[in-house]
C-alpha cells in the first residue's frame, strides 16, 4: 500500500500524473443525440446515485490529492436539481480550474448564475447549425434553445466558451466549415469529435458513418487558414490549431486516428460513484461503497483513490468496426 502521508499528487504505473477529475452528476438527458443513447434508455434510480453532498466529498478528496481542474458533466449536468448549488460548493475548492460540459438546453436560464459559481470555462454541444438536423439528430432537442444558451453564456462573461460537434459521414460532416465559421463569428473555440462506440445504439452502423478528424481539418483547410498551436500541455485528446489568425481554436478530438493515451491525465466519476480510470476501458473501483460504508472518513477515501491509480490502463481500444465493447453508453460517463 502507497503511504498516504507522501502521497501530494495521483501518479499511474506509467508514471502519468492525474490531475484531472470529471465528474458525471447524472445520466439523465433532455437530448437523445443518436450517438450517444438508444431511442429507449432505462435510467439509474436516484438511491444508486451519489447524492450532491457525497460528490462535493469525494471532489474534496481530489483537490487534496492535487487535482486542479474538476469539468461537471452528464448526461446533462444542469437537469440535476441542485447542479448550481453543487457548482458554488466546488467552487469554493482550492481549484485553478471548473468547468462544465453542457448540451445547451438549460443555459439561457442558468448561465449567470453558473458564472458567479465560479465556472471559467463552458463546451456546448452542437452538432449541425440546420433545425431540422438538430432535431433529427438530438431526437428532442430544439435548436433554438441551444443558440439562446450559447448567447447568455457569451453575454455572462465566461472566459473561453467550446462547441462540441460530433461529426457523422451523411449527417452532418458537410457542415464543418460553416460550424467553424459560427464559432469565429462569435469568438468561440470548437472542437470536431469523431464518434466513439460506447454502448449500443438503435438504427444504423457507427462505421458506416464514421468521418475521420484528418478529413476534417482538410475540408476546413481549403477556406481557413489552421496554424498548429504548440500543444499547451492540457494532457486532453485535442490537438488545437488557431484559425485565421484570430481568436478562435480548432480542436480535432481523433480518438480512432491519433493516440493521445501517452499524456492522459484524467479520471472520471460516474454518477454512481464508480470511478473510471479510462474512458475507453472497464476497469473501475467503487467509491460509492466506500463512502456509505465509512461516512465522513476522509483518510479512507482518499487511500482507496490513491490505490486505484494502479489499474489505469495503459491506453484506450477503440474498434469502430466491432460491436461496442464497452456497454456503458456515453451518457453514463460523461465523454
Ligand atoms: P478539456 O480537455 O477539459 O479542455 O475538454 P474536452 O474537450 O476534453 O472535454 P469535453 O467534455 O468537451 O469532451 C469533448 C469530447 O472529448 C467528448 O467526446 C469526450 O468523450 C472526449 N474525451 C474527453 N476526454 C477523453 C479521453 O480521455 N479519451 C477519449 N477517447 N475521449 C475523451
Ligand atoms: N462519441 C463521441 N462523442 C460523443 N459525445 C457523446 N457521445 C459520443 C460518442 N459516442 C460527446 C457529446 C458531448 C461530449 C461530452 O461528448 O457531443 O459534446
Ligand atoms: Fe444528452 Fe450529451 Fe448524450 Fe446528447 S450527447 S444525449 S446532449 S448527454
Amino acid at each position: 500500500m502507497i503511504n498516504l502521508q507522501q502521497q501530494t499528487q495521483l501518479t499511474d504505473r506509467f508514471g502519468r500524473v492525474v490531475n484531472y477529475l470529471r465528474v458525471s452528476i447524472t445520466d439523465r438527458c433532455d437530448f437523445r443525440c443518436v450517438y450517444c443513447m438508444a431511442e429507449n434508455m432505462t435510467f439509474l434510480p436516484r438511491r444508486q446515485i451519489l447524492s450532491l453532498e457525497e460528490i462535493q466529498f469525494v471532489c474534496q478528496a481530489f483537490t487534496e490529492l492535487g487535482v486542479g481542474k474538476i469539468r461537471i458533466t452528464g448526461g446533462e449536468p444542469l437537469v440535476r436539481q441542485g447542479a448550481v448549488g453543487l457548482l458554488q460548493a466546488l467552487g469554493r475548492l482550492p481549484l485553478r480550474e471548473l468547468v462544465l460540459t453542457s448540451n445547451g438546453s438549460h443555459l439561457a436560464q442558468m448561465a449567470a448564475d453558473i458564472k458567479a459559481a465560479g465556472v471559467k470555462r463552458i463546451n456546448i454541444s452542437l452538432d449541425t447549425l440546420d433545425p431540422a438536423k438538430f432535431k433529427a439528430l438530438t431526437r428532442t432537442g430544439d435548436i433554438e434553445q441551444v443558440l439562446a444558451g450559447i448567447n447568455a453564456a457569451r453575454h455572462a462573461g465566461f472566459e473561453r466558451l467550446k462547441i462540441n460537434a460530433v461529426i457523422l459521414k451523411g449527417r452532418n460532416h458537410d457542415e464543418v466549415c460553416d460550424l467553424l465559421q459560427f464559432a469565429v463569428d462569435r469568438g468561440l473555440d470548437i472542437s470536431f469529435i469523431e464518434e466513439m462506440p460506447l454502448g449500443r445504439i438503435d438504427g444504423r452502423s457507427r462505421s458506416e458513418n464514421f468521418y475521420p478528424g484528418s478529413q476534417i481539418r482538410e475540408d476546413l483547410q481549403r477556406r481557413f487558414k489552421l496554424t498548429a498551436l504548440p500543444e499547451a500541455g492540457s494532457g486532453g485528446p485535442s490537438v488545437y490549431y488557431q484559425v485565421d489568425g484570430g481568436h478562435s481554436r480548432v480542436g480535432f478530438i481523433s480518438p480512432h486516428s491519433s493516440n493521445f493515451c501517452g499524456s492522459c491525465n484524467r479520471v472520471r466519476l460516474t454518477p454512481e460513484g464508480r470511478l473510471l480510470l479510462c474512458l475507453g476501458n472497464e476497469d473501475a473501483v467503487d467509491l460509492k461503497a466506500v463512502i456509505r460504508a465509512h461516512p465522513g472518513d476522509m483518510h479512507r477515501l482518499k487511500q482507496t483513490i490513491v490505490n486505484a491509480m494502479q489499474f489505469k490502463p495503459e491506453k484506450h481500444e477503440f474498434d469502430i468496426h466491432e460491436q461496442p465493447v464497452i456497454l456503458r453508453h456515453m451518457s453514463a460517463t460523461g465523454g
